[in-house]
This record gives structure tokens, C-alpha cells and sequence, in this order.
């Protein structure tokens, strides 16, 4: 039987279309009425070709949204291309997907990353609406998309996901998707040349925190009775 770390690796190759001839797969995304509102599209190995604006749109989200950033670098379109080549791409547990509008135009992203593989567990990773005002409800609708996929497709057992404890508006988003706090992790910023990063404190260092992120695990079992009463 094929282990589940190479089932994740092949399932991401396939959905970032590594191969030549491999066909573009998008995850449909409903609104509340089971309205077809969006589809999850993938970042593509091929993205520079495909999606040549992505690199463009992704770097100025991150500048009107710094809540997202774990450092304080300056973003640069060539910073964020490297940054989906080498860690998107790259990775072997990472998929983003872009949320895109049935009139092609792009939103926001969502996706998941850093796999136990043991459990069975991600986390979701990237969670940012582009556009605000727009499609009010599209980032709750991605995430039952996204989540739906993950157990369906990816066997998920257990969905997590780390939130700056600072960030009041994402950890109010996350708890009334069906997310519940499950521990506060310590934060040291450490300082390079060029930028200031906040990462998880090592072992014992705790006390020297200057910021946490808030831990927080999805109740699946709620979460399906709740979707599959509401038929999304
Ligand atoms: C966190 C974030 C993605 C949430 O986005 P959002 O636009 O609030 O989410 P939604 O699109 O689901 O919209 C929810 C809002 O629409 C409203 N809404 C209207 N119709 C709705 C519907 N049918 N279903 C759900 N919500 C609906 C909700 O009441 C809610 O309004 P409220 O904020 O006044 O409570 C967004 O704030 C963001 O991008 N933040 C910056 C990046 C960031 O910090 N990300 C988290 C990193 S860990």
C-alpha cells in the first residue's frame, strides 16, 4: 500500500499539474443557496505562464494585509515569485489554491500545508480575502470547499491551523466556521539583515515571548453534521 506522506506528494504533483498533459482541477465553491459561486484554483507549476498576474496580485495582498506575515520584509513581486516556486511549488505538503470568481477574476487564496502525516493532520495555510467587499460569505464558502476536498480526497483526520492571538478578526472568522482554540504557542522574533521574523520560540524560551500564535483545531465531526444538514 502506497504510504500516506507519497499519496499527499502525488495528489499535490497531480493538482499543481507537475507533469506534461496532466488536466487543470478546480474545486467547486458554493454560496449558501448551493449556489456555484467560485471554484479553488490551483497554483500550477506553470503559474508564470498561466497565471502571469499571480506574483503581481499575491504581493500586494500581503501589503494591505501585513496580519498575515510572519516577517517584516519588504514584499517584492520577484520575492513572491521565488516564494511559490521554491516553497509553494516546491513543497512536497503545500497546495494553494487561488479563489476565482466565476467571472475569472481572483479574490483571495486559501490552501493547506505542514502535514503530520502519522495523523493524518494539516493545517490550513494562507487564508486571505484579496478583495473585500465583495461576495460577502466567499472566504466561509472556500473553506467548506477546501475542507470538504481535504476529508474527501485526502483522508483528512484532523484540520489545524495556527492564527497570530493578536489577529481578533481571523480567530472570530475561524471559531464561527466550527474552529476551537486548542493552545497558545510562544513566539521569539529573531533578526536577520534584511528583515525581523517571529518564529516558534525553541524549547524553554517561553518566557521570553513577545507574541503567541493561537492554536486552533476544527471539529470535524461538528463540522460534517452541520454541512451535510446544511447541504452546502
Ligand atoms: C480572515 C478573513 C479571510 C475573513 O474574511 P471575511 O471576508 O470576513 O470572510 P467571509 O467572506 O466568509 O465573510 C464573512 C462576513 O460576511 C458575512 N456573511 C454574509 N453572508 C454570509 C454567508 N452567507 N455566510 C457566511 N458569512 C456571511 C458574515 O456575517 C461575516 O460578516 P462579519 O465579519 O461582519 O461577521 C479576512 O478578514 C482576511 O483576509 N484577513 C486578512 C488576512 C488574515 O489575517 N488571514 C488570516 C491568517 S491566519
Amino acid at each position: 500500500m502506497q504510504d500516506y506522506s507519497t499519496f499527499i506528494k502525488d495528489t499535490f504533483d497531480r493538482y499543481k499539474c507537475k507533469e506534461r498533459f496532466e488536466p487543470l482541477k478546480c474545486i467547486p465553491v458554493y454560496g449558501d443557496e448551493g449556489k456555484l459561486c467560485a471554484y479553488l484554483r490551483p497554483i500550477t507549476a506553470d503559474f508564470k505562464t498561466t497565471l502571469p498576474e499571480c506574483p503581481m496580485l499575491l504581493t500586494k495582498w500581503r501589503e494591505e494585509n501585513p496580519t498575515i506575515s510572519t516577517g517584516t520584509f519588504e514584499p517584492t513581486v520577484e520575492r513572491t515569485e521565488n516564494w511559490l516556486s521554491q516553497y509553494v511549488i516546491g513543497r512536497d505538503d503545500r497546495l494553494l489554491f487561488l479563489i476565482m470568481c466565476l467571472n475569472g477574476g481572483f479574490l483571495g487564496h486559501i490552501g493547506f500545508s505542514s502535514f503530520d502525516f502519522a495523523e493524518k493532520s494539516c493545517e490550513i495555510d494562507a487564508v486571505l480575502r484579496g478583495v473585500k467587499n465583495l461576495l460577502p460569505g466567499l472566504m466561509t464558502f472556500s473553506m467548506h470547499s477546501l475542507v470538504y476536498w481535504g476529508i474527501r480526497e485526502l483522508h483528512l483526520e484532523k484540520i489545524l491551523l495556527k492564527v497570530f492571538s493578536d489577529n481578533r478578526q481571523a480567530i472570530r472568522f475561524y471559531e464561527k466556521f466550527g474552529f476551537c482554540k486548542v493552545g497558545e504557542i510562544p513566539l521569539v522574533l529573531v533578526k536577520a539583515s534584511d528583515e525581523e521574523k517571529w518564529e516558534i520560540a525553541p524549547e524553554g524560551c517561553g518566557e521570553e515571548a513577545g507574541r503567541y500564535y493561537t492554536e486552533m483545531r476544527l471539529d470535524i465531526d461538528r463540522w460534517k453534521e452541520q454541512f451535510l444538514i446544511k447541504g452546502i
